[in-house]
């Protein structure tokens, strides 16, 4: 997110531990710009934390310049006496177990959506919110009829906290973005900003319907026309790869992860000089479909605002065999080959991944895609418990990893993402 020249990294002010040095500028939204709130080298004390709350500020921001500052604070605060993590695994505020609740509460009833896909000056028929990790905050609300009206205001791209709706808005907020879906049509625009990010929400919402329904032999199909039609976005230009990946979302998602894998894989494919038909199709269904089995899985445990213990971490690897399971009746529909990225996503070529132990090449090229875009997602995204590593600073870790991985396909993968420019860290952190 930039503001002119600068850009800035958005930081709840949860992350931020009382009586430490920042060492750091912080920043604040105010109703036009952001202006600087602390100089560098102060004691971030219960008085400034109280200054911040007393303002209703959750958020505040940091320079991007200052990325790896931030994160090494996080890394100082993370191993701080203080903030050793609870038996159960969870850090400071959610070894507080109503913060636990509250953020499955949020997490359960809002829905993040991208705030490209929200045109200034349109009119809404739903209730906008602002969201952290545990709290909303109302932003824009039709039924209210003082400041905050049904019209979308002019600085809505320059918030810097993810915005979300109530669940059962979103009918209405489909219906919206296929009106403006339905104009970038009438002006046969398919390479604007907005066209992408409307085909990442509505691509979140067939995903998000296959996870809620995995059993059911539409999904497959409707898993095969989302597939084709990333597929043929990507192979029609490669600079729309980039555009599909953008992350805006600050949660963990399935669905989200999901597309990402999704589309990094293919990617990968091209990269690969993989045929269209079958090669990708196949490759790009199995990475759509890799984590399926995770909707067998306690939101308590997927969603843990915390580090997993052992047994939790147990029950998470158990979504590989459960995904098998889960699309045992649709197996006539599914590819053998796509097959391959929902087993083997998770195998390791020292043998040390599961579930089957399996090694070098007995893992297929699509589980050894899948393995690696699969971490790559999983390091770069947000967790409330850690921050997004930035592309480079995850490359780093896939090169320290390297014998788990096909080497010859990480290099690839950097050359791929390379071109596309998204060694670039992420506009949102
Ligand atoms: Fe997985
Ligand atoms: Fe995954």
């Amino acid at each position: 997110m930039s503001k002119g020249t600068l850009k800035y990294i958005s930081v709840s002010t949860d992350q931020l531990k009382v009586n430490t040095i920042l060492d750091f500028d912080i920043f604040i939204q105010t109703s036009s710009k952001i202006i600087l709130f602390r100089k560098r080298d102060l004691p971030f004390t219960e008085e400034t934390l109280q200054n911040l709350s007393d303002n209703n500020v959750k958020t505040i921001f940091v320079s991007e310049e200052d990325r790896e500052k931030i994160e090494n604070y996080y890394d100082s605060t993370r191993n701080n006496g203080s903030q050793k993590l609870s038996k159960e695994g969870f850090a400071a505020p959610f070894n507080d177990p109503k913060m636990v609740e509250k953020y499955f509460e949020t997490y359960v009833n809002y829905y993040p959506i991208e705030n490209e896909n929200l045109l200034p000056g349109t009119r809404i028929n739903f209730k906008v919110f602002k969201k952290s990790n545990i709290d909303t905050e109302i932003y824009i609300d039709p039924d209210n009829e003082g400041n905050l009206s049904n019209i979308v205001p002019q600085d809505i791209h320059d918030i810097k906290c993810a915005i979300a709706i109530h669940k059962e808005d979103i009918p209405l907020y489909k219906e919206y973005i296929n009106t403006l879906a339905l104009e970038l049509t009438k002006k046969n625009d398919n390479s604007s900003e907005l066209h992408f990010s409307i085909l990442r929400e509505n691509s979140k919402f067939i995903i998000k319907d296959i996870l809620e329904d995995p059993r059911s032999g539409e999904t497959i199909e409707k898993a095969g026309d989302l597939v084709e039609t990333l597929t043929g976005t990507i192979l029609e230009n490669q600079n729309n790869f980039s555009s599909l990946l953008k992350i805006t979302t600050h949660d963990y998602y399935t669905y989200t992860h999901s597309l990402n894998v999704c589309s990094l894989s293919i990617g990968l494919g091209t990269e690969l000089k993989l045929k269209r038909d079958p090669d990708l199709l196949e490759l790009g269904l199995g990475a759509l479909l890799h984590d399926i089995g995770k909707c067998s899985i306690d939101l308590r445990i997927l969603n843990k605002p915390g580090k997993l213990t052992e047994n939790e971490f147990k029950k998470i690897q158990g979504h590989v065999i459960a995904g098998k399971e889960m699309l045992k009746n649709n197996s006539t529909k599914i590819p053998k080959n796509s097959l391959y990225a929902i087993l083997q996503h998770h195998e390791k070529f020292t043998g040390k991944g599961y579930p089957y132990n399996l090694k070098d090449d007995q893992i297929h090229l699509y589980g050894r895609i899948g393995a690696i875009v699969d971490f790559y997602d999983a390091l770069t995204t947000k967790r409330p418990y850690k921050n997004a590593l930035s592309p480079f600073e995850a490359f780093k870790l896939l090169s320290k990893f390297q014998d788990d991985y096909d080497k010859k396909l990480i290099k690839e993968f950097i050359v791929m993402l390379g071109k596309q420019g998204n060694l670039k860290t992420h506009e949102k952190a």
